[in-house]
């Protein structure tokens, strides 16, 4: 060997065993490092700030999906202007724009007609039909908050496009499960007084869903869950927002069977997330102060359609009665690993809604199994290898 051929052979056997394993262990560690920064600006594939609020996340073929409300400029931002906005991601930090899924309507005569209110969308797969299935809380334009309906738009391919069935008021002409008899027929003063005991007995009793009875039930903040069983619920706040509903969904997932149940009556909850853990169904929730960060509430029960009892609230340190300053969306079973859970969550901002910023935290469980919340600066999928 002459001397350029010995340079060259070290220089080999260098790359191979100093750089390749360098280079293999920082790829390494750059993918193990990968943080979720819960509050800071989450930039896309272009660098954008993530526009996808009070979102949820479907899995499908082993890839995250996660629609949420594209928010605009402004203090009018919370109003639909675009539509419900899709995103892709294999490892949950970085995430593709994948467009949007279902959008607003140009024709003014539309349920979903730009200046409509769409709230939280969440998507789930319905494996009969083969349709992805969005449900939405949607307000009409230029009525408030009156509307209080529910729509639902489906598509053949997960990110759309949406197309949008029709948006209702559920369970019309049908009573609660387990609404006694004698409660149907009860007749309350006209001029009772907001939270007086008497209002509250009778919100208590039903007379929101007497009301409403004919035309259906009030929908706004909402959540969906599909059950081991296939089964898929709608859990909305209704009632003047002081009762959530589970309803059933039908076989396609596409309308409502009529099988409902209220939980907590006069409870105040909105912003419902459920999962399921050690066979017991949860649910976080929050109070009703607006776009207003409160104390979140962590509700339990046996089945689906059982009596939900409030628990505690899930979060614990500073911050704990504001739920560090943001309100729960969905909670994510993350595949891979024992117990994964991930909390989302919106910390609003009204004056630009579009700056509002993303809090998603593991769900960690105490030694008697109970979830709660802590607050994490920067936090990785590691978490859950402990
Ligand atoms: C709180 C709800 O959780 C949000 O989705 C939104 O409806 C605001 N209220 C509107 O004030």
């Amino acid at each position: 060997m002459n001397k350029t051929q010995i340079q060259l052979y070290k220089l080999k056997y260098f790359v191979l065993l100093v750089i390749m394993p360098l280079a293999l262990l920082l790829f390494s560690c750059s993918q193990e490092m990968k943080t979720i920064k819960p509050g800071e600006i989450w930039p896309d594939n272009n660098g954008v700030h993530i526009n996808a609020h009070g979102g949820g996340i479907l899995i499908d073929n082993g890839v995250y999906y996660w629609f949420g409300e594209h928010k605009v400029e402004g203090k009018k931002g919370n109003q639909a202007r675009v539509g419900v906005h899709c995103y892709s991601s294999e490892n949950l930090v970085d995430w593709k724009d994948e467009s949007i899924a279902l959008k607003v309507s140009d024709d003014p005569e539309s349920p979903i007609t730009v200046g409509s209110v769409i709230e939280r969308p969440k998507v789930i797969y319905n494996p009969k039909t083969k349709k992805y299935v969005m449900w939405f809380h949607l307000e009409l334009k230029g009525m408030g908050y009156s509307a209080a309906k529910t729509g639902v738009a489906t598509s053949d391919k997960i990110s759309g496009p949406y197309t949008f069935i029709e948006a209702v008021n559920p369970n019309a002409e049908t009573w609660p499960l387990h609404f006694p008899d004698e409660l149907k027929t009860k007749s309350y003063p006209e001029d009772i007084k907001e939270w007086s005991d008497e209002w509250i007995q009778a919100v208590k009793d039903g007379m929101f869903v007497q009301r409403d009875f004919v035309k259906g039930q009030m929908a706004r903040d909402m959540a969906l869950y599909v059950d081991d069983d296939g089964k898929a619920y709608h859990i909305h706040a209704s009632e003047e927002n002081l009762t959530l509903h589970i309803s059933e969904l039908n076989e396609d997932y596409t309308g409502f069977t009529g099988k409902y149940i209220r939980v907590q009556p006069t409870g105040h909850n909105e912003a419902p997330a459920l999962f399921k853990h050690n066979n017991k169904y949860y649910m976080v929730t929050s109070g009703c102060t607006g776009w207003a960060p409160n104390a979140a509430r962590l509700l339990v029960a046996d089945s689906i359609l059982g009596d939900w009892e409030y628990i505690k609230n899930p979060c614990i340190g500073d911050d704990m009665d504001l739920t560090f300053y943001s309100q729960s969306t969905y909670i994510l079973p993350v595949p891979g690993y024992k117990n994964a859970l991930i909390f989302m969550a919106d910390r609003w901002t009204p004056e630009n809604a579009i700056d509002g910023r993303y809090i998603w935290l593991p769900v960690q469980f105490d030694e008697n199994g109970t979830p709660y919340l802590e607050w994490m600066d920067e936090w990785s999928m590691d978490f859950f290898k402990k």
